[in-house]
């Protein structure tokens, strides 16, 4: 799986841009400097690296490594310090009541099983009161084919997220269909959906 991203991010071009994911960026007022943060399957760091700009303490993991290099070097661009860890998700140890904050864009290369294995891990390593920030595709977004993976079970709705997250206390969710211009990987109108939920 690794391989496949480090083939996909192996151009000079950053492929998600460089610029944060806009729904992120519009939840700014929840975060506070000094916050610990997990920014998840963080590819080439453009939203570690915002979240590190905001004075978050960020740890980014992600399989690729072609794609960290990516991350390490818009990190020094930017003037700000990350902790990076290379790791495949599906063997990570998540820890508990770690975090004050958990990044999830686009994390949909998860297909039913991982994918509730990275949730309960979210849960779990989030602390009291930590938040999770979470953007995706709902199966709409196949019939537009701007980005995401190509399997529909892989897409969120709103209730599989309802069901994954019944016990955090939401603060936003939106389904919205937007133009999204993050580089070359997500381009064109797109199918989306938001969360922002605390844990209780
Ligand atoms: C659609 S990209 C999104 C990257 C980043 N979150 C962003 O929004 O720019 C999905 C990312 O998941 C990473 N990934 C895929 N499988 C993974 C796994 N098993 N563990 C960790 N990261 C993985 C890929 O390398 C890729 O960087």
């Amino acid at each position: 799986m690794a391989s496949m991203w480090d083939e996909r991010y192996a151009t000079e071009e950053y492929l998600f841009g460089t610029e944060p994911n806009a729904f992120l960026v519009s939840q700014r007022h929840l975060l506070k400097p000094g916050m610990s943060c997990l920014a998840l399957a963080d590819g080439e760091g453009r939203n570690g690296v915002w979240l590190a700009q905001q004075g978050l303490q960020v740890l980014s993991v992600e399989a690729s490594a072609v794609a960290q290099e990516k991350a390490r070097k818009l990190a020094a661009q930017r003037k700000v310090t990350l902790e990076f860890e290379q790791a495949d998700l599906a063997q990570w140890q998540w820890g508990e009541n770690r975090f004050d904050v958990v990044a999830a864009i686009f994390i949909q290369f998860a297909p039913p099983a991982l994918r509730e294995q990275m949730f309960a891990g979210i849960r779990r390593c989030l602390k009291p009161g930590g938040l999770l920030l979470l953007q995706g595709y709902t199966p709409c977004q196949l019939e537009y084919g701007t980005g995401g993976p190509s399997a529909a079970e892989n897409m969120y709705t709103e209730p599989l997220l309802r069901a994954a997250f019944a016990d955090m206390e939401w603060l936003h969710f939106a389904e919205h269909d937007e133009e999204v211009r993050e580089g070359s990987g997500h381009h064109g109108m797109s199918a989306l959906i938001d969360l922002a939920a605390r844990k209780i």
